[in-house]
């Protein structure tokens, strides 16, 4: 090749810890294994749409591993497809125009579900992209894991040990809120770590009932204090979820919150214990990835950069039964990775007596063994 390797880099989507991992791996990757030069554009697609570039040397990116948040910023609205700030809009070919003209011979878009059907639609369309899965929720298909779960579950462990205390203490019942829209992968790892008695997620409707017979039977055992952890997408069985706005110039336009306010007034009709709601909210996305989200982070962003090296690309680098791997963009996009209900965790959950407001659960999975993967 007669000239330096050109890689263009963003962070869409909402936040997550470890962002800044990825850039300084992706980064310092490209530069020494590669000598390529790296431009990255400020606030996700935006950045391609809006002609915002900023080149990154090494050395910007030195002293990021730690730092939560992402340097190049991001943006959860900027779809070049439906662009916001023009009616929108299709400039997918002019954000295509843009890259040719800076002469990139790729794009890594760092993101969830959302910048990944992007990438996949403008690789499609000829603009060379490969994705690194990001998000709290670990909602994506295709990859067992995305960086920024661990430590959204460890936050949200260490809120539930936390407000355990305080329920001990006054002998009530303390419903925790976390975020994961359609998926209960939050609730569900935070929940079996921090003991909460009752673990509510989307994928499984609950029944009042349950919950509330879950509750009076603690009291009946001398045991006066609930934990009850409740992911922001989880309803009641033949309820609505709660949807705290709905912002229509985003490509996901629901923001979900505040069903465990919904529960509380359900349940104080039901019970003699008093009732508390703590919604964790936007403390999940932020502050330091912990060490396992760094290196998952360091791991995906060398790869990426790797990809792009050998210029393969239509791809996100993915962590399939334990392995490093690579998946095509089209197998990711427009697609939400749920909870099954066989998963081993539920399983386990289960059998040590934790309860998923659904009766019959349990019963219905008798019989099968807790295999299958970790997560
Ligand atoms: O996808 C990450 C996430 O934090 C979800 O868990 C949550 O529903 C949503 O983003 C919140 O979005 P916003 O930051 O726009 O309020």
């Amino acid at each position: 090749m007669d000239r330096r390797l050109r890689v263009g880099l963003l962070t869409g989507g909402g936040d997550a810890p470890g962002l800044n991992a990825v850039i300084r791996a992706v980064t310092k990757s490209l530069i020494l294994g590669h000598d390529a030069e790296v431009i990255g554009f400020e606030d996700g697609f935006l950045g391609l749409i809006a002609q915002r570039i900023r080149p990154l040397s090494y050395g910007d990116v030195s002293g990021i591993l730690t730092r939560g948040g992402t340097i190049l910023g991001t943006n959860n609205k900027a779809n070049p497809f439906r662009y916001y700030k023009r009616g929108g809009a299709d400039v997918s070919s002019q954000v295509i125009a843009y890259a040719r003209q800076l002469g990139l011979d790729g794009v890594i878009a760092i993101g969830g579900d959302g910048t990944m059907s992007i990438a996949n639609r403008l690789d499609e369309m000829g603009l060379p992209m490969v994705g690194v899965p990001k998000t709290i929720d670990n909602d994506l298909v295709a990859t067992d894991r995305t960086f920024g779960f661990d430590t959204a579950v460890s936050i949200v462990t260490e809120a539930i040990d936390r407000l355990h205390t305080t329920a001990q203490s006054h002998q009530r019942v303390m419903i925790v809120e976390t975020m994961g829209r359609y998926a209960g992968w939050i609730a569900l790892h935070a929940g079996v770590a921090g003991g909460a008695d009752l673990i509510l997620i989307p994928e499984f409707e609950y029944s009042l009932d349950e919950v509330a017979r879950v509750v009076r039977d603690r009291e009946s055992f001398g045991r006066s204090f609930t934990i009850i952890v409740i992911a922001e997408g989880a309803r009641m069985a033949g309820g609505e979820m709660a949807v705290r706005k709905t912002l229509d110039d985003s490509p996901d336009p629901l923001r979900l919150g505040g069903i465990g306010y919904v529960l509380q007034a359900e349940l104080e009709a039901r019970i003699k214990s008093e009732v508390r709601t703590t919604i964790l909210g936007h403390v999940q996305r932020g502050g330091t990835p912990t060490a396992y989200d760094r290196n998952l982070a360091t791991s995906f962003g060398a790869m990426a950069a790797d990809l792009v090296a050998a210029r393969e690309f239509g791809r996100m680098v993915a962590v399939q039964d334990g392995r490093f791997t690579s998946v095509p963009l089209a197998e990711v996009a427009d697609r939400v990775r749920k909870v099954p209900m066989d998963a081993p965790l539920v399983r386990a959950a289960l059998a040590v007596g934790t309860s998923f407001g659904v009766p019959e659960l349990a019963a219905s999975l008798d019989g099968a063994r807790g295999e299958g993967a970790v997560v």
